[in-house]
This record gives structure tokens, C-alpha cells and sequence, in this order.
């Protein structure tokens, strides 16, 4: 399958994969359309110029557990990737156009402050300096550079010796001995790999920005992602100034933290209390809406869930979601209807959570199960009241986990009911203020809230 490194090959994006010829549908993965030519540069053969005996030079374990982590100072980012940049991992920062991933990577680095090589093939240095001012960074340790070719960047490390090295973005680095042009499969493989080389062998941190396609993914091969130790994707939605950081992969820390911030004229804010953004908003005694609290990775959030049921005006009802996993929602919904009635084959269903958050805690059931009955019956939910619990498919309230932290952040935002499981019940005793309230099914839950 895999082809000398003289004839040109054809990589598969999604899978890595080569082949000696192209295929419409990739043979390993499966994939349509994936496979696109490379031709390995002619220089190459040798692993980096060296013979094979002086390759291999043996550390001890033992030696290598003791690194310590790079803290950026900024809180929401060294909790995202697992307590600050460990030293000699490679980082991919992807997102959208424009939502401001140089930002963060140069805040990030500013607050490092570690000797540090940024290399923005995307803008020129002037422009950098310009961003750098307005985000009032000014730091000694900061050196800047306009290259795009990977042999440069590379030189340009072994005369700076930077602990930290940005590249903004990989999709514009190239490798002047391939044929493609930068920013191809065959391009962004190879200059990620020359990175990775480099970053493993003399123990400093790279951080890539990466573009991501219309489909949200990373533009570039997938293995880029297998290649990185931390993937981070920066989310926003246009009608809100708040961007959410979220951790995908991390060889060295947990994946489901978040972090938030608020972009302003000075650059990303961290929001400390994010609770309080997402129900700023918050309309009440309205039908339709109820409140969730969240725990993203250690951190509770207090989350509005929306719904909306509206008559079909078309053959197939609609059933969009917004932060929630549309099959989650089919069974929330086939619950609902027989189980409880609400006969929802007739109607478009419509579920958002507010201010872009993204779900998959089941513990969040019951509150997207009570919005679309509060919609669907026009009637609003009891006032200030959080909804906590997974629903079964025989419509029994399921409990879930730190239930405890979901609570206490419920309290301190003022909120005095809390509907949750039956089973989170034993032994406790509710926080001052809130009166708490065990359901074991749905209905039971309906009977209180409405
Ligand atoms: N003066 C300003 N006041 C407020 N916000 C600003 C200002 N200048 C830039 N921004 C914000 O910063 C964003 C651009 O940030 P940045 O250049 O870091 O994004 P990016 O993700 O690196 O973009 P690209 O994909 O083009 O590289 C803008 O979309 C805007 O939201
Ligand atoms: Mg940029």
C-alpha cells in the first residue's frame, strides 16, 4: 500500500493513510473524496540528515517526570489545558476566521512571559505591533517574526532558543521542497512534523493556530490532531461578544473544561462568573424557557435551555437543536410523547441553549424535557426554579452527578427551587434558601413545575 518515497503518493485527509494511487472512497476509512496527492521531497531519506547510530541517544524515565507547567496567568486558558502548557507539547489553537485566536495566543504568551518566537506568516510585523498595543503587551521576552518557510522558522528557533514558539497559522508555513502550495494536506503534514520533531527533541512549547472548514474542523489533514498533544477549538456566536475555549484532546489533562471570555477593544477578558452572562438576558414567567445548571469540567454554569413547538406547516416536522445532540432530542421527545402525551408528530420542534454552549450531559433531560412541554402547553415553568435530571426511556428521573456543586452555584445566583432526582436525595440537606424537591418520574416532576 504505502508507495518509495521517490513516486508521488496520495494521502487520505481524514485517516493518514497512503496509497499508491487515488480512490474516489478511501480503502481504510471508508471516506469519500479524502485522498489527495503528495510528493515527498527529494531531499529526504535520511532521518534528518543523520545516520541511523547517531539517532538514538536513551534518557532515563525518571528524569523526564519532573517538567513544570508554563502558567499563562490566565486563569479560564490554564484550566482549559489541564494546569498550564507543559513544556515540550505541541498545541493547536483552531477557529473560525476572525474570532480571535491570534489574540489569545499573543495575551497567552504575554502572560508566560518566557522567551518566546511568534511567527505570523499571516501578518506583518507591524501589524502584529499594532495588535500588540492595543492588547498593551509589551514584553522583553517577545520576539517577532514575518517567515513562512519551515527550514527558516526552524533556524530562526536555534538562534532564539524560545521556550515558547507560536506559529499563526500552520496553514501558511510550507516546506519550499514540496511541489503544493501551503496549506495543503501534504504541506501542513509535513511542516506539522518538522514542528513536532523540533518541539520533542529540545523540550520548548509550540502553539499552532489553525484555520478550521465551513464544517468546523481543522483544516488540514486529521492527523494533524493525532499529531498535537492539546487540540483547543475557540467558539463564538456572532450576536454575542463571549468566546468559549474548548479542549478536544489533551494527552496531559482532562477534556471537558471550558473556558470563557468576553472580547473587548483591550483584547479577551476572562469571565469568572459565567452563570451570570448566560442568564443576563433571561426573560422570566415566560413559556418555554427553563434553567439548567451545568458542570463543565469543574465548573458549574447556569444555563438557559429554550424551546419552541410550533404547528408544521410542512409534511415532515422540523426538529432543530441548538447545543444539544439532535438524537438525544428525538428520545427526549418520544419520551414526552408516550409517556406523557404531548403528541409531537404533528409539530416543529425548536431547542436552543443560550449563548452557544454545547451540551451532552444527560443530567440536562429534564430541563430540555420541561421547555418543550412548557412551550407546547404555553405555560410557563414555577418561577426561579433549576432543573436538574436524566430521563429514562420509561420516563423515570435518573440521578446524576455532583449534584451538590449543581445546587450551591443555583443558590448564589439567587434561584430558591430546585427540581432533581429522587435518587441525588438521600442524605441531603439543601443549601440555605433553596427548597429542593425529588422527583422519580416525569410526571411527578410536571406536577411541580407547573
Ligand atoms: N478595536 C477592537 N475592538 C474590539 N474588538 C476588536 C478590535 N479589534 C479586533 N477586535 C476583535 O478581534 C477579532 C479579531 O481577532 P484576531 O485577529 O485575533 O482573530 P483571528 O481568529 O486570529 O482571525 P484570523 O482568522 O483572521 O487570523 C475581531 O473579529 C474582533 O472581534
Ligand atoms: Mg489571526
Amino acid at each position: 500500500m504505502a508507495q518509495s518515497s521517490s513516486k508521488t503518493i496520495f494521502l487520505c485527509n481524514s485517516c493518514g493513510n497512503e496509497f499508491s494511487k487515488w480512490h474516489g472512497q478511501c480503502p481504510a476509512c471508508r471516506e469519500w473524496g479524502t485522498l489527495s496527492e503528495f510528493s515527498p521531497p527529494k531531499s529526504r531519506g535520511k532521518t534528518n540528515g543523520r545516520s541511523p547510530r547517531e539517532t538514538v541517544q536513551l534518557k532515563s524515565l525518571s528524569r523526564q517526570s519532573n517538567r513544570k507547567r508554563i502558567l499563562s496567568g490566565l486563569e479560564e486558558v490554564d484550566r482549559v489545558m489541564g494546569g498550564g502548557m507543559l513544556p515540550g507539547s505541541m498545541i493547536l489553537l483552531g477557529g473560525q476566521p476572525g474570532i480571535g485566536k491570534s489574540t489569545l495566543a499573543l495575551q497567552i504568551v504575554s502572560g508566560c512571559d518566557q522567551t518566546t518566537l511568534y511567527v505570523s506568516a499571516e501578518e506583518s510585523e507591524e501589524q502584529l505591533a499594532l495588535r500588540a498595543e492595543r492588547l498593551g503587551v509589551t514584553s522583553e521576552h517577545l520576539h517577532v517574526s514575518g517567515e513562512n518557510e519551515i527550514v527558516n522558522i526552524l533556524e530562526q528557533v536555534s538562534v532564539v532558543r524560545p521556550l515558547i514558539l507560536v506559529v499563526d497559522s500552520i496553514q501558511t508555513v510550507y516546506n519550499e521542497d514540496l511541489d503544493s502550495l501551503p496549506g495543503s494536506v501534504s504541506q501542513i503534514r509535513d511542516c506539522g512534523q518538522q514542528l513536532l520533531n523540533a518541539c520533542k527533541q529540545n523540550g520548548f512549547t509550540v502553539l499552532v493556530v489553525g484555520h478550521v472548514t465551513k464544517e468546523g474542523y481543522i483544516a488540514g489533514p486529521k492527523m494533524l490532531e493525532h499529531m498535537v498533544d492539546t487540540v483547543l477549538y475557540m467558539e463564538g456566536d456572532e450576536r454575542y461578544d463571549h468566546r468559549i475555549l474548548r479542549c478536544t484532546k489533551n494527552r496531559f489533562g482532562a477534556t471537558n473544561e471550558v473556558g470563557i471570555f468576553h472580547m473587548t477593544s483591550n483584547g479577551l477578558d476572562e469571565v469568572t462568573n459565567p452563570s451570570e452572562l448566560f442568564l443576563a438576558e433571561r426573560t422570566t414567567n415566560t413559556a418555554g424557557t427553563s434553567i439548567f445548571p451545568s458542570m463543565e469540567g469543574s465548573r458549574p454554569i447556569l444555563v438557559e435551555v429554550q424551546a419552541l413547538v410550533s404547528k408544521a406547516n410542512f409534511g415532515t416536522p422540523q426538529r432543530n437543536a441548538n447545543g444539544v445532540d439532535i438524537r438525544r432530542l428525538a428520545m427526549l421527545l418520544a419520551v414526552l410523547e408516550k409517556r406523557l402525551g404531548h403528541i409531537m408528530g404533528m409539530n416543529d420542534v425548536f431547542v436552543n441553549l443560550v449563548g452557544g454552549l454545547k451540551i451532552q450531559d444527560p443530567a440536562a433531560d429534564l430541563a430540555i424535557v420541561a421547555a418543550v412541554a412548557s412551550s407546547n402547553k404555553d405555560m410557563a415553568i414555577m418561577d426561579e426554579t433549576v432543573i436538574i435530571g436524566e430521563v429514562g426511556l420509561a420516563g423515570e428521573v435518573r440521578s446524576v452527578a455532583k449534584i451538590d456543586q449543581r445546587l450551591q452555584e443555583a443558590t448564589a445566583l439567587g434561584f430558591t427551587n430546585a427540581v432533581i432526582p429522587k435518587g441525588n436525595m438521600k442524605n441531603k440537606k439543601a443549601p440555605k434558601g433553596l427548597k429542593i424537591h425529588g422527583v422519580k418520574t416525569v410526571q411527578e416532576a410536571f406536577k411541580y413545575i407547573f
